[in-house]
């Protein structure tokens, strides 16, 4: 079954307006690529990298689960919409670990996403110590049995898996360990989801970089990255949708 490649970028806390001529790089270089590409920056950037070019959808980091209230600090999926973005991250490892969000609060924040008729990226990821006593699968399809909810579709849920040892790190896990936790969260999704299931795209992050991402994309459950550091220069994103 053939599943359109998704190449997102999460610039993380980085990115002001200076950096948007790596996206005006990025723009010029990437020609039309055989692939979707996303870019999320962080959320004052939003609007003004979605004003830029409808050929790299732009996406948040993280949103609130309500629409509107007392929450200072935070930005609702509607503002995303607002803001011209068409994607969100929901439960990013560190989200998970910096402000203690739970599964719950994770598929809470993923339903206001399919609320604002948004797409959302559902992040997932076992640590060190969980990889090592030999509970990654376990770990990992739990929190994805748990912050995905009940009403995705593969048209707007996209799951990402990102071990939390991987990310920053330049580590990255065997081709056969990514396999096999993206063969496993196929056929969860699937039995879950059914024919959703079995399109919902699969992302791998954690230290994707142009020298690895051309043998981790061509694994068969891989259906892309979400890509950190190397996202945020021009000519390392750009050879990675290349090598999608
Ligand atoms: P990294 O980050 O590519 O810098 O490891 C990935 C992520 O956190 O999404």
């Amino acid at each position: 079954m053939s599943i359109r490649t998704l190449i997102a970028g999460n610039w993380k806390m980085n990115g002001t307006g200076e950096t948007l001529h790596e996206v005006k790089a990025l723009l010029k270089d990437m020609g039309d690529p055989n692939c979707d590409v996303l870019l999320c920056p962080p959320a004052t950037l939003i609007a003004r990298m979605a004003a830029m070019s409808g050929r790299i959808a732009i996406g948040a980091q993280d949103c609130h689960a309500n629409a509107t209230g007392a929450h200072t600090g935070d930005i609702s999926a509607e503002m995303v919409v607002d803001a011209g973005g068409s994607a969100v991250i929901v439960g990013h490892s560190e989200r998970r670990t910096d402000h203690d969000e739970t599964d719950d609060m994770v598929k809470a924040k993923a339903e206001a996403v399919l609320r604002a008729d948004l797409v959302a990226i559902v992040c997932v990821g076992e640590t060190e110590a969980e990889r090592d006593a030999g509970k990654a699968l376990e770990v990992v399809l739990a929190q994805t049995a748990a912050s995905v909810p009940a009403s995705a579709t593969a048209a707007d849920v996209v799951i990402a898996y990102e071990p939390v040892w991987a990310i920053g790190t330049g580590r990255t896990p065997t081709l056969a360990d990514i396999a096999e936790m993206h063969d496993a969260l196929r056929a969860a999704l699937t039995e879950r989801f059914g024919d959703d299931g079995a399109k919902m795209r699969l992302l791998y992050g954690g230290s994707m970089k142009p020298a690895n991402a051309a043998e981790i994309l061509a694994l068969e459950n891989v259906n892309g990255g979400l890509v950190g550091g190397a996202s945020l220069k021009a000519q390392d994103f750009g050879a990675i949708i290349k090598a999608a």
